[in-house]
C-alpha cells in the first residue's frame, strides 16, 4: 500500500506500524520505550499527526492513503510535555550518573531544549516539605540494589518504559505496587538473581539498570604506572564500543582510545582463541615473556558477556562491558578522575 509521510509517498505493508515504516525509510521519530520486538505505547514520545490528531506511531498501524506528519509545532509541544512528565518521575542526578551523556532521556531533553519542569516529582529528588508530603509514600519504594555481582539497579532513575520487563528472557522484572505507587522491580524486591545476560542493561534508556563494577578501583589501576594493564577484546566488541560511545568522542581508532585510557597491551580474541580460558592464561604468558610480576599485571576482559563477572578468577581482574569503556572515555575526556582516590 502507499502512504504519505511529510508529503512524500512511501510503500508500506499491511500490519506495519507507522514508527517501523518511518525507521525503514530513515525518518527520525524519537522513542524511549520501543524496541525492535515490543511496541507498547508507554513513553508517548513517538507521537505523530494524522489529520491533525496525535497518535503514538509505534503502535498505530498504517492503512492505505494515510497521511502522516512527523514534525509540527503540535507534535513538538506534545513531545516536550511527555518528556517533562517522564522527567518528573526520574531523579535528575545527571552529574553523578553512570549514564551521563549516554542516557536516552537526557539526550532527548537536550534535543528538545527542556529548560523548565512543570510537574511535581512522584519519587526521587524532592525540594520542599510539601513535595515530601506528596510523595513520601513512594519515597520508601525507591530501590537501590548493588548486591548482585553483575547488574546495578536504581529505581529512582527508572521511567517505567517496560523495556526490561519485555526483554528479560527469564521474566525477572515486573511491576510492584499499584496505581500511583507503581515501580518496576524484581518479585518482592529481592536481590536480582538470574543468568545475567545483560539484555536489560543494554535496553535501559536511563541509569536505572547499569553494569556493576568497582569503578574507582578500575580507574586507579589504569592510572597506576606500576601496573601493566592488558585489554582483551572479545569477538565483535569493537563495533559495540564505538556504538556505545555515541557522541562522546569523535575518535574512531579504538586502539588509540584504549591506549589513552591507560592500557599497555591490547589483545584481540579471534575465532581460534574465543574461549575465556585463553584470557585467564594471559598473566602467565606475560610474566614469562615480558618478565613482569604476575601481581603487577591487570587483565581486563572487554566483553558483553557480563555474566562472567559473577565467576571470580584470580587471573582475570575485571570484565568491562562496552558501556563501561564508553564511561571511562567520557570521564577521561571531561575530568581527570585519576587524581581522585577511592574512599577506603
Ligand atoms: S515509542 Fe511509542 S509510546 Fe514509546
Amino acid at each position: 500500500m502507499n502512504i504519505k509521510i511529510n508529503g512524500k509517498i512511501y510503500e508500506a505493508k499491511a500490519g506495519e506500524a507507522i514508527f517501523a515504516v518511518c525507521k525503514k525509510n530513515g525518518i527520525k521519530v524519537p522513542t524511549l520505550c520501543s524496541t525492535k520486538k515490543f511496541q507498547e505505547g508507554v513513553c508517548r514520545i513517538c507521537v505523530v499527526e494524522i489529520g491533525g490528531r496525535l497518535v503514538t506511531s509505534c503502535n498505530t498501524k498504517v492503512c492505505e492513503g494515510m497521511e502522516i506528519v512527523t514534525e509540527s509545532e503540535k507534535i513538538e509541544k506534545a513531545r516536550r510535555i511527555n518528556l517533562e512528565l517522564l522527567w518528573a518521575d526520574h531523579a535528575g542526578k545527571c552529574a553523578t550518573c553512570k549514564k551521563n551523556q549516554m542516557c536516552e532521556l537526557q539526550n532527548l531533553a537536550l534535543e528538545y531544549k527542556i529548560e523548565n519542569f512543570h510537574f511535581i516529582p512522584r519519587k526521587g529528588e524532592i525540594t520542599g516539605a510539601e513535595e515530601l508530603d506528596l510523595i513520601k509514600d513512594n519515597w520508601s519504594r525507591v530501590v537501590v540494589e548493588n548486591e548482585n555481582p553483575c547488574i546495578s539497579r536504581n529505581s529512582e532513575l527508572c521511567i517505567e518504559c517496560r523495556r526490561c520487563i519485555n526483554i528479560c528472557p527469564e521474566k525477572k522484572f515486573g511491576f510492584n505496587y499499584r496505581g500511583n505507587s507503581v515501580v518496576v522491580g524484581t518479585p518482592y524486591e529481592k536481590v536480582l538473581d538470574c543468568s545475567f545476560c545483560g539484555k536489560c542493561v543494554e535496553a535501559c534508556p536511563t541509569g536505572a539498570l547499569t553494569d556493576q563494577n568497582n569503578y574507582l578501583k578500575i580507574v586507579e589501576d589504569l592510572d597506576n604506572l606500576e601496573k601493566f594493564s592488558v585489554a582483551v577484546l572479545d569477538l565483535g566488541i569493537e563495533e559495540k564500543i564505538l556504538k556505545a560511545m555515541g557522541k562522546i568522542s569523535p575518535e574512531k581508532d579504538l586502539n588509540k582510545l584504549l591506549i589513552n585510557l591507560g592500557f599497555e597491551k591490547i589483545v584481540k580474541l579471534g575465532k581460534e582463541n574465543l574461549k575465556i580460558e585463553f584470557v585467564k592464561n594471559i598473566k602467565d604468558e606475560y610474566s614469562r615473556t615480558k618478565k613482569i610480576n604476575q601481581q603487577d599485571i591487570v587483565v581486563f576482559f572487554i566483553s558483553s558477556r557480563i555474566y562472567e563477572k559473577a565467576k571470580r578468577d584470580k587471573n582475570l581482574d575485571y570484565i568491562l562491558s562496552e558501556r563501561e569503556v564508553a564511561r571511562l572515555v567520557r570521564d577521561k575526556e571531561k575530568i581527570k578522575i585519576g587524581k581522585i582516590h577511592p574512599i577506603k
